[in-house]
């Protein structure tokens, strides 16, 4: 009977464990992703992510955030070009910025997963392939 016990408290704990695991390792990457965000971003793209209309675009529920080579892109390479948002129209340009690949993925995961946008988490290793895809319709800056 000892012997079940200490078997059932040992599981007990694995179960625990290994839930803390999987579910704190994405959440540090978008709790990373936000100070990036913060340093980064957030001067044109605002706290709320809504932009400031006419300027800077939203990021918030566009549905244009799905294509996760597009923002490494963006994001690395900065982009131009017209592009029309929820009803506003833009034709600015956004400049490169330089970062690793860890911020890269980072700030994706906290943009995509942030002020009710809900997308699959990037990883690391995805970003150096995401750099070289062919993206339609994409101008660098
Ligand atoms: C200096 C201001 C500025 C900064 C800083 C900036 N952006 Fe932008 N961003 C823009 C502008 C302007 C555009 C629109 C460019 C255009 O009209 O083609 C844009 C476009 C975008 C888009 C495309 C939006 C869409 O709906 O297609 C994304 C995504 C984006 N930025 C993410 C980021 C992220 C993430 C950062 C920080 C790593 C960042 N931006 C930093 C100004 C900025």
């Amino acid at each position: 009977m000892k012997k079940i016990t200490t078997l059932l408290c040992a599981s007990l704990l694995a179960t625990i464990c290994l839930s803390f695991v999987q579910t704190s390792a994405p959440n540090a990457s978008i709790q990373n992703g936000k100070k990036v965000y913060e340093t980064y971003c957030i001067s044109c793209h605002m706290e709320n992510g809504m932009g400031v209309e006419g300027a800077f675009p939203a990021l918030v529920k566009t549905g244009n955030l799905s294509d996760k080579n597009r923002l490494v892109k963006i994001i690395l390479q900065g982009m131009r070009g017209p592009l029309k948002i929820n009803g506003s129209s833009f034709d600015g340009e956004m400049a490169g910025i330089e970062m690793t690949d860890k911020e890269v993925a980072d700030v994706i995961n906290y943009i995509r997963n942030t002020w009710g946008n809900k997308a699959p988490l990037v990883q690391v290793s995805e970003i150096p392939a995401a750099k070289i895809a062919v993206v339609k319709g994409y101008q660098p800056y």
